[in-house]
This record gives C-alpha cells, structure tokens and sequence, in this order.
C-alpha cells in the first residue's frame, strides 16, 4: 500500500502541510525541532490511530489550536481509499475512512501496517516487560483481525476479576464462587492470546536471527524467546494455584498479562552483555524481521518509518542495510535526517525513486 498524499492541520508544530509522496522513498530533512519525526508519528497515526510517542491525543494538537487533522489519499492495487484522523481538543477522536467513521478503533488495525526504527526502539530492550508485551500485541494484531478483541475481552475481564480481589479485601468477604465467573472467559480468551503469540514468536526468531547475521556479519548469535506462565501449564491449573496468592495480592498474579520477550545474544540477556553497536543491530534486526513477517502473514507491504537512523549507525551498518533495502523489495519507505547531503548519498545508493522534502 501507497500513501500518495498527506496534508497535516494543527498537528503538533505543523499549522498546514501538504505532501505529494512517492510510492519508493520519501525523505524530510531539516534542522532540530522542526517537526520530522512529527511526520512520522503522522504516519504512524494513519496506520494505527495514535501516536508513536505514546503522546495523549490532545497533546499533539498544535498549542493554542483546538484540533487536528490528518488527511491522506492511499492507493491500494486496483483502488484508492481516504482516510482521515480528526482530533477535537475535548471529544473523541474521529477516524475515517472514505467518509464513513470507524465504529471502533481496532477496526482499523491492519489496514495500513506500519513498522517504525527508531531512536526509542532501545527502550525494547531496557523498558520492563509491559513495552515488549505492547510490541508483540501490536506485530500481531497488524496481522490478525481478531488477535486484538481477544485482547481487549481478556484485559477487561481481568481487570473486573481483580476488582472484586479487591472488593473482597477491602470488605473482609471471600466469594469464591463469584470470583470464579471469570475463570472461563479468562481461561478461553488468555489461551488464545496464548497461542498465538507463541507461533507468531516462532516465526519471528528465525528472521531476525539471520537479519543479524547480515547486518553484524557477526560471530555473535541472537534469539527472540517468548516466556510464558502458560508454557507450564494450563490457565485453569494457573487460576486455581494461584487462588490464595492473589487474594492476599488483591490481583490476579498469573496470566499471559506476564508474559514477556527475552532478547538473548549467545544465551544471555542482550541488556546485560550486548555491546551498543550490538543492541544496534539487534533492534534494526527485529523490526526488518516485523516487516517480512507482516508482509508474509498478510500479503500487505508496510510502510517503513525510519526516524534518525543514519545518526545511529555506522557507515558499515548503513550500506548493509541499504543492501537489505534493495534485496527485500520493501515497499514505500519514509525517512528522517539532519543532513541533506548524508541522506542524498544514502538514496543514491538505494536504486529506487525518491523525493526529499526540506522541512
Ligand atoms: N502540540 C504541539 N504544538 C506545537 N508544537 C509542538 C507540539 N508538540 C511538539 N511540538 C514541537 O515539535 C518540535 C519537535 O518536532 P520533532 O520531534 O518532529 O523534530 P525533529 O525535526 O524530528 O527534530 P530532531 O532532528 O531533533 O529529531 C518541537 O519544537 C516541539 O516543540
Ligand atoms: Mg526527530
């Protein structure tokens, strides 16, 4: 999929932007602050309805204003669709598209899919187990319709099962049987999610261990692991085990809202051993490897947002990934830079079309 234009209003530091893109490489350059990275986030609010930065809505209405738009035209193989994020300052975002408003967000997910490399990509590695979790959950639901509601019911049902933990508590009453009625929804919901982050994890090791391999040239090896309390054993052995435990913890202490993502290099913990240019490749590594997946699971290529990358990589590393680029035939790419002239010789060397917007 193509994004072949895009006009930003009010969005963050941009009053009004119009973009004609081409359907290979686009690049802004442009001195600090001056609002690139927001174009990304732009385009990462396309494709998955919020910001990159983890930003609340409001806040990337530009100062002053009281809202903002997001407007692009997207070419798909044999039609065109609009779409457009509206954001008034004190009502619910607006997501359409061709002039009809989602019922929900999440009906949205997977139409645009999106991978972003980014200077906060190291946070994967250092941030506690919810950052990888909340990367997993948005791979898969950029490639599965019905990962995300199971997602939605299972977190909701756990969060009404810890409440009346701590009802309990608080009122000195104890209600097994009450408790229980989320034992099933909890049980079905969880397992799936359960699964499905395990197989997409098994395809995903593979990838990104030989995407490594290309970008090191490393002797070095990487895995992704997926740790899971369900690989011992079964959600309904789970809940009952652990019964006693959550009702003097007042939540619920078991469950795949635990699971997590070991990054290893040579069996050990990438955080506690990995080498700056190391952990490097490993991120560039795991989301190239986001992106064949995507794009095998789906049929769909995403588009590629690639904020500061060149900042952060050594020349080695940026012709290796150049090759890449050119090998894999990724699709529509957007990047960002300081220096004009880096990223004019970088494209020379991508045989593909491109543009580059001074912003
Ligand atoms: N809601 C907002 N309203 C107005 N300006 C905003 C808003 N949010 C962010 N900005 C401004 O956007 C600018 C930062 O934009 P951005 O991060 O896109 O810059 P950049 O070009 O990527 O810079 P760098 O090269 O340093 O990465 C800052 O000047 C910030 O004040
Ligand atoms: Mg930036």
């Amino acid at each position: 999929m193509i994004i072949k234009k895009l006009s930003l209003y009010n969005f963050k530091n941009h009053s009004e932007k119009k973009f004609e893109f081409s359907p290979q490489i686009n690049c802004f350059v442009g001195n600090n602050g001056v609002g690139k990275t927001n174009i990304l986030d732009a385009l990462h609010y396309l494709s998955v309805g919020k910001s990159f930065l983890g930003n609340t809505d409001a806040n990337n209405i530009k100062i002053e204003e009281d809202f903002f738009t997001i407007d692009a035209e997207i070419q798909n193989e044999d039609s065109e669709d609009t779409l457009k994020i509206s954001q008034p300052k004190e009502a619910k975002k607006i997501i359409k598209k061709n002039d009809k408003s989602y019922d929900r967000m999440a009906d949205h997910i997977g139409y645009l899919p999106s991978v972003m490399i980014s200077p906060y990509d190291s946070n994967l590695i250092s941030d506690s187990g919810e950052s990888r979790r909340k990367f997993l959950d948005s791979m898969i639901s950029q490639t599965d319709s019905g990962y995300l509601y199971d997602l939605i019911q299972y977190q909701k049902t756990i969060q009404q099962r810890n409440a009346l933990l701590k009802y309990f508590a608080k009122n000195r009453v104890w209600d097994k049987d009450s408790l229980e009625i989320y034992d099933d929804p909890i049980t079905k919901s969880g397992t799936k999610i359960f699964e499905k982050r395990r197989e997409f994890v098994a395809k995903l090791n593979p990838i990104v261990q030989n995407f490594y391999q290309i970008i090191s040239g490393g002797k070095e090896s990487v895995s992704v692991i997926y740790e899971s309390h369900l690989l011992e054993e079964t959600f309904e052995n789970l809940l009952s085990q652990s019964l006693e435990r959550d009702r003097m913890l007042t939540y619920t202490s078991k469950g795949i809202h635990k699971d997590d993502l070991l990054f290893e290099m040579d069996s050990v913990l990438i955080k506690k051993i990995g080498s700056q240019g190391q952990q490097k490749s490993f991120l560039i590594s795991l989301k190239l490897a986001q992106m064949s997946l995507i794009k095998e699971l789906t049929n769909k290529t995403p588009i590629l947002l690639l904020d500061d990358i060149f900042d952060k990589l050594d020349d080695i590393r940026v012709a290796q990934l150049i090759k890449l680029v050119n090998q894999e035939n990724f699709g529509q790419i957007f990047i960002t830079d300081t220096h004009k002239e880096r990223t004019e010789n970088v494209v020379r060397r991508i045989n593909e079309e491109s543009v580059i917007f001074e912003i």
